[in-house]
């Protein structure tokens, strides 16, 4: 049965890929073939021509300045996308080449535009169209409809001043920080540009000079939501007072993202970058806010079951800032973990196991840490690969006689207020005989007993739950500081070094369970571990529960032996 499937997959053609040309602007396909010299004014997609995600990946390259120069598809994408130029000399048609893929090809390569002398103009920005007397004001230049594919020179001119800019090849943005000099309040000051290309023209901008005293914003929250709780999505009412630029971040675990953070965050995301340290279910944004005015925001993919802080900037135009934060509930959405029990007479290896976690997870379309064999074997980069590619598996022994069961656990996404359900699941590559689906409610697990046993090789660590629930466990050696929550989850310290040994686990209330560390060395070690209702982002975690010991070497009593001895001392 493998072997026919195999065969299919080979006979199977090669893939077309297709090209459109899209509006950078709208992000919609477009017809304007028209080019316009020394700029990437043009988007251009590449699909696979059945609308499937790529399976494998490869690089493009083109005759024409491209940005990226080399794009990359990418598995798991639908499309890859780049910009394209002209220059004088470089003729209009691109004919795109890619990397030797066998499972992509190019019926139609080249593609004809139409060169254009249009000039790109930019409208210079600010966040207000006034100028504090003797303050300053930053203007933008967003260059996303005319990327250079060279640098730009750019001169600010306003009254005597003279100032210039080096835009960088390729770069979105420029900002210009200008200064009101003597202008008087009530005044007006103009400021105009000069670019070193003939296809840039950049308007002027009039800034109003204000006085620099003024009142101050008053920042404030009001809570539109019914209940003591939220779900998923809540909606909250803003008001600066007078005029101002609203700057707000929502956040659990008492981490707010303070001002400098969203700013940062919000022009990284303007670059297409994501700001690591913002994880899914918090949020930031911004807007203008006119004279004490309300304005009612969304705040979407909450987190289940947890406490949130939202923080609230204003920012009028001499600076001036009031800042106010309330708390808030999401409510427990009451999610199940889904218990899939899976039998079979081949004997699963580790390898299988990830296989099936991978399956699992395209098949139910979950997130990557939504589902995990019992032992806590995750699908990784490498092991999804496989299974979008050739689903060549490793091929597990069979028992004749022995039927074994696999369990699986597919965990709820908190940032939704639905729990779905799954009836079946499709194992293809492997024989399964029997399969069963159990939903389960998580609860937060508690340790009944726990403690160690070791020599001089081995540290045994046992532990019994009083009620279901997950652990993650790790030794280290020991460390000034403890790893954040992402970093343990990773198996990581806080240095972002791999444990010595990192194991994640299901387990079952009231059976013993024990986890066996080998010691390399007489050190100070430690021992990490927390309890999870499950292993998903946005559970109901313990704290990292720290054991901390030492293995010494004792004097040699006796001429005998040497004799290992461990100090061992418990604290939170
Ligand atoms: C404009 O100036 C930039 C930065 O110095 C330079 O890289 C670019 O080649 C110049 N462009 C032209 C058309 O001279
Ligand atoms: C570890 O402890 C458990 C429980 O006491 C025991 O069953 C197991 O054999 C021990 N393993 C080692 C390697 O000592």
């Amino acid at each position: 049965m493998l072997q026919l499937f195999l065969l299919i997959v080979i006979a199977k053609s090669q893939i077309n890929l297709v090209w459109q040309i899209y509006n950078p602007d709208s992000g919609l396909t477009s017809q304007d073939q028209s080019i316009t010299f020394g700029q990437y004014n043009k988007e251009i997609r590449v699909w696979p021509s059945d609308g499937s995600s790529f399976k494998s990946e490869f690089q493009l390259s083109g005759n024409l300045p491209m940005s990226p120069q080399f794009p990359i598809a990418r598995i798991n994408s639908k499309y890859v996308s780049f910009y394209v130029g002209i220059t004088e000399n470089s003729g209009s048609t691109l004919s795109l080449s890619k990397t030797t893929n066998s499972q992509y090809q190019f019926s139609q390569n080249a593609i004809t535009f139409v060169p254009s002398s249009k000039q790109c103009v930019l409208t210079p920005s600010a966040d207000f169209n006034t100028i504090p007397i003797g303050g300053k004001r930053q203007l933008t230049l967003d260059f996303i409809n005319c990327i250079p594919i060279t640098g730009l020179q750019i001169k600010v001119l306003y009254e005597t001043i003279s100032k210039t800019i080096i835009q960088k090849n390729r770069e979105r943005f420029a900002f210009i920080e200008v200064s009101s000099l003597n202008a008087a309040v009530d005044t007006s000051i103009s400021i105009s540009f000069q670019v070193n290309s003939t296809y840039y023209l950049i308007s002027t901008i009039t800034l109003k000079v204000v006085a620099n005293s003024q009142s101050l914003p008053v920042s404030s929250i009001v809570n539109k939501n019914s209940g003591t709780c939220t779900g998923a999505q809540a909606v909250f009412t803003f008001n600066c007072g007078k005029k101002s630029m609203l700057y707000y971040s929502y956040s659990y675990q008492n981490q707010a993202i303070d001002i400098t953070k969203i700013k940062e965050q919000l022009l990284l995301n303007r670059l297409g970058k994501q700001y690591t340290n913002v994880n899914t279910y918090e949020g930031y944004g911004q807007s203008l806010m006119a004279d004490n005015s309300n304005k009612d925001i969304t705040l979407t993919g909450l987190r289940s079951n947890t406490v949130y802080t939202i923080l609230a900037i204003c920012e009028d135009e001499l600076y001036q800032q009031s800042q106010s934060a309330i708390s808030f509930n999401r409510c427990d959405s009451q999610q199940t973990i889904k218990k899939i029990q899976i039998q079979s007479y081949q004997q699963f290896q580790t390898i299988n196991l990830r296989d099936i976690a991978c399956d699992l997870m395209l098949q139910l379309s979950l997130k990557q840490n939504q589902v995990s064999s019992a032992d806590g074997i995750f699908c990784n980069q490498i092991a999804q690969s496989k299974i979008n590619g050739n689903k060549q598996y490793y091929i597990p022994q069979v028992s004749q006689t022995q039927l074994s069961t696999y369990t699986f656990f597919v965990y709820p996404d908190y940032a939704t207020t639905y729990d779905y359900t799954v009836n079946s699941v499709s194992i293809s590559q492997y024989e399964i005989q029997k399969q069963t689906i159990e939903k389960i409610i998580p609860k937060f697990p508690t340790v009944n007993q726990e403690f160690f046993i070791a020599d001089e090789n081995f540290l045994n660590f046992t532990i019994t739950l009083k009620t279901d629930g997950f652990i993650s466990i790790g030794l280290d050696l020991l460390q000034t500081s403890l790893p954040d929550q992402y970093q343990f989850s990773n198996g990581l310290n806080y240095l972002n070094n791999p444990f010595i040994k990192f194991y994640r686990k299901f387990l079952i209330a009231n059976e013993q369970y024990w986890f066996q560390f080998k010691l390399s060395d007489k050190n100070d070690y430690q021992l990490i571990y927390q309890l999870a209702s499950n292993p998903s982002d946005g559970a109901q975690y313990s704290p990292l529960q720290v054991r901390k010991f030492t293995l010494v070497q004792m004097q040699e009593i006796y001429n005998i032996i040497i004799c290992l001895s461990f100090i061992m001392f418990f604290n939170l």
